[in-house]
């Protein structure tokens, strides 16, 4: 039942002894923290993001993209075309035009693509840099987001263009930026032309590009530290008939309309003349933003035009991503794992943390908004590094909760309007998915082992459907729903899905039961009866205890197919992903979360983490299921809808991978966890061109073995991946987690490796981790400031203390 070419085409994964994977497209420079991508035609836009969860947007490595100020729906700033040819436009463009040649190009590749004598782009954390040469002109831009402002009434990103005439003789040159700015609305600017197009109109006040309507005070602008020569503010007018923006008419005739745009499309393009002689250089500044109050506009141009101000943005920036990232630091044999580690996975972390499934080069910012789920397990992998913040997004997500215990399953973050999500669209389902409330006890338990911030259970939060509670009744009312949500095994009814949003087995006869939520609820009071414990709360901890062992012993008893567990039962009260099946004999998340959920008896674990090794394993991270569906299947419906091999249908869905590396460490299975982790880190793919997405984050999935495109990486960035590889290697490969009574490190190494250090910041104390093995074993003794001590929870220091030494020992 192996998965057909599953252990036959792909090279192997080097081992992490190899030297670092060449990647024909770019490269990490860690001394800089950047992914530097050295050629413009990389098999997908690489993207990066720019601010903070505030103001901000998406950017690829030739400058497209889009902005948006907190909500990419309701506050949009400029559009984006997504799927069409060419690809990746429109983005933050700036033209330059010979004056004397009348050429033209621009140093970002896109939107002319001409080429170029010199490329490089660098993604860095919450910056990008592109840099272009042509004919001894050399440019660059910096596109930044000044952390600071975007809480300000007028937020802006700062475009800072640098030129520099490389050549023997004085250069004339005139610039043309280009934005297309979109209706605040995005949806109606999609979908309601008519309207928006004759309600959105540019203008040019005091050199600055305005783009307004009536209906709203919302302002988007472009402006620039220099004033212009002149402006186009249409962009019919600043394209051409018959042309497109390869080659715009402005910028081929050299002059500006000094038009606005009283209808139709609004682009903010400001032209400069730069008179370069040899070797000299000139730096301009852009800003494009939005605001409630353009009165704030001037003030905020004025304040960049020194150009002190803009650099100590930027160091700001830097400076806030070094505290960010100083948290956590490690470094061990694997190069990558460090790498990634030390970097990307937490920019990545960060970025779902802001953004959730919301806006990336897959989702377009005007469908899903934040996912409940979703953005739970986001806090995972940030709440080591940003507290406060995961803090107030648990706040968030439980004003989601109804009175029953059941969440909406996704809410806009402006407009703040909660919803089913795909459920919507069959409403004679259940509107509730099965786990939704239960991630918001996970999450809510691993901030609280974090910060001991237990305050946090006496906050009020609202009830969707009125009134209010603590967070405490909040994370009861959860345990509730699931209780109260039962099939006839005793396991929680599926829902319109649990977290595999495409296995929609639930259409009403209260039927279908999700032996996998089962295990997400066992997770979940297993959470609480901790956290009763650590606050004295005896017999609440002895009833959550107790309704893990109930849980526990339904899902053995109904869910066990002998070599496996079972991974749902159909609306029928058939049994899904149980052996002799045509189609999903096996899914991974059942046996993953036995362990995860403390669910299977030890010989089960094993047996259950083996068989899905085995059956669904493969170079690049085992299989969601196998073997997949080919062609509706009305048991499942959704997982069916997808080709064989393809996401949920028997694709490597990454984030349920992450899942299986954080078993097999959970069972001292070191090494299995190091090569599943390795399968799945995008920067040990040697194969760019098949795998296409970025090297430096977490795809969500990769086609599996059943796929003609094995192997091809998709929807990168905004994936619950980065927080459970994250936790997955922090907490359970490296060891390091925390606990009530202090930070527990118990690494399950492989036996290959010689040690590590980390370091890593828990209430305010700086630990500095120095793992040393010294024998083939998995017996691990702690020194702690000198002094043995006899377990792996290393203790709080006194007050006053803010750094500790470990030596860790392995024999
Ligand atoms: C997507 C969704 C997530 C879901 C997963 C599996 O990543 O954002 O909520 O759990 O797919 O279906």
């Amino acid at each position: 039942m192996r998965a057909p070419g599953a252990d036959a085409e792909p090279e192997p994964v080097p081992a992490f002894e190899a030297a670092p994977a060449a990647n024909p497209y770019g490269h990490l420079d860690t001394a800089t923290r950047e992914f530097v991508i050295t050629r413009p035609d990389t098999p997908t836009p690489w993207l990066n993001y720019l601010g903070q969860g505030g103001y901000g947007g998406v950017i690829s490595n030739t400058a497209g993209g889009f902005s948006f100020d907190r909500d990419p729906r309701n506050r949009r700033v400029t559009r984006y075309r997504y799927n069409s040819i060419p690809a990746d436009q429109p983005g933050r463009y700036v033209y330059l035009r010979d004056q004397e040649t009348g050429e033209s190009w621009s140093p970002t590749w896109q939107p002319v693509r001409r080429r170029l004598d010199a490329y490089e782009c660098r993604h860095g954390p919450g910056y990008t840099r592109i840099c272009g040469a042509l004919g001894g002109i050399e440019a660059t831009i910096l596109y930044f987001v000044p952390p600071g402002d975007q809480d300000e009434p007028c937020p802006c990103e700062l475009w800072v263009l640098r030129v520099r005439n490389a050549g023997a003789t004085r250069r004339r040159l005139r610039t043309f930026s280009y934005a297309e700015f979109g209706f605040v609305d995005a949806v109606s600017d999609q979908q309601n032309l008519d309207w928006s197009q004759h309600i959105v109109s540019s203008r040019s006040e005091d050199d600055v590009i305005l783009v307004t309507t009536r209906v709203r005070p919302t302002t988007s602008f472009l402006a620039s530290t220099v004033p212009p020569l002149g402006f186009t503010g249409d962009r019919e007018d600043f394209v051409g008939r018959g042309r497109d923006l390869a080659s715009p008419v402005v910028v081929e005739t050299g002059q500006p309309t000094n038009a606005g745009s009283p209808r139709g499309n609004s682009v903010g393009s400001l032209c400069h003349e730069l008179d370069l002689g040899p070797g000299e250089v000139r730096q301009l500044v852009y800003l494009m933003g939005v605001t409630d109050q353009p009165a704030e506009i001037a003030r905020v141009i004025a304040r960049y035009r020194d150009p002190g101000v803009v650099e100590a943005a930027l160091a700001a920036l830097q400076a806030d991503w070094d505290a960010y990232l100083s948290r956590f630091r490690v470094d061990t044999p694997d190069h990558e794992m460090t790498a990634m580690l030390n970097v990307w996975n937490q920019v990545q972390c960060r970025t779902t943390l802001h953004w959730s499934r919301f806006v990336s080069g897959y989702e377009t910012g005007l469908g899903r908004g934040m996912g409940t789920r979703d953005s739970a397990q986001d806090t995972l992998g940030a709440v080591h590094a940003d507290p406060d913040r995961a803090r107030q997004t648990l706040l968030r997500l439980w004003e989601l909760q109804f009175r029953d215990g059941h969440a909406w399953h996704q809410v806009f973050p402006l407009s703040g309007e909660g919803g089913p999500g795909l459920a919507a669209e069959h409403p004679d389902w259940p509107q509730w998915f099965s786990d939704d409330h239960l991630w918001l006890v996970v999450a809510s338990c691993a901030y609280l082992r974090e910060t001991d911030d237990v305050a946090l259970l006496d906050e009020r939060a609202g009830w969707t459907d009125g009134g209010g509670d603590t967070v405490w009744a909040h994370l009861v009312a959860a345990v509730e729903f699931t209780l109260a949500h039962r099939g006839p095994h005793g396991l929680p009814r599926s829902g319109f899905a649990d977290w595999d949003d495409t296995l929609n087995v639930d259409h009403g006869s209260g039927r279908a039961e999700s032996p996998w939520t089962a295990m997400l609820f066992c997770r979940a009071v297993l959470d609480l009866a901790e956290l009763c414990q650590h606050l004295g709360r005896g017999a609440e901890a002895t009833r959550f205890g107790g309704l893990h062992a109930d849980m526990a012993a339904v899902v053995n008893a109904s869910a066990w197919d002998g070599a496996w567990y079972a991974r749902a039962f159909d609306d029928e009260g058939r049994p899904i992903g149980v052996a002799g099946e045509a189609h999903q004999e096996i899914n991974l998340n059942p046996q993953t979360w036995s362990v995860i959920g403390h669910v299977a008896p030890p010989e089960r674990a094993e047996l259950a983490i083996r068989s899905a090794d085995e059956l669904l394993g493969t170079p690049f991270g085992p299989m969601l299921l196998w073997p997949p569906y080919d062609g509706w299947d009305g048991r499942v419906c959704g997982t069916s809808s997808y080709p064989p091999g393809a996401k949920e249908n028997g694709g490597i869905f990454c984030h349920a991978g992450a899942w299986m590396v954080m078993a097999a460490a959970m069972l001292g299975r070191a090494d299995d966890a190091c090569r599943h982790y390795r399968e799945l880190m995008p920067l040990a793919r040697t194969d760019a061109d098949r795998y296409r997405s970025e090297p430096y984050v977490y795809p969500q999935n990769v086609c599996g073995p059943a796929h003609p495109q094995f192997g091809l990486a998709r929807n990168s960035w905004l994936t619950g991946t980065a927080a459970w590889m994250f936790v997955a290697a922090t907490h359970w490969i490296l060891g390091i987690r925390p606990e009530y009574e202090g930070l527990r490190i118990a690494p399950v190494i492989p036996a290959a490796w010689t040690g590590f250090r980390a370091r890593r910041e828990f209430r305010g104390v700086a630990y500095e981790i120095d793992v040393r093995r010294d024998g083939p074993g998995t017996d691990i003794s702690l020194v702690v400031d000198g002094r043995p001590i006899d377990t792996t929870v290393v203790p709080l220091p006194g007050p006053g203390t803010t750094s500790v030494a470990v030596e860790v020992i392995i024999r």
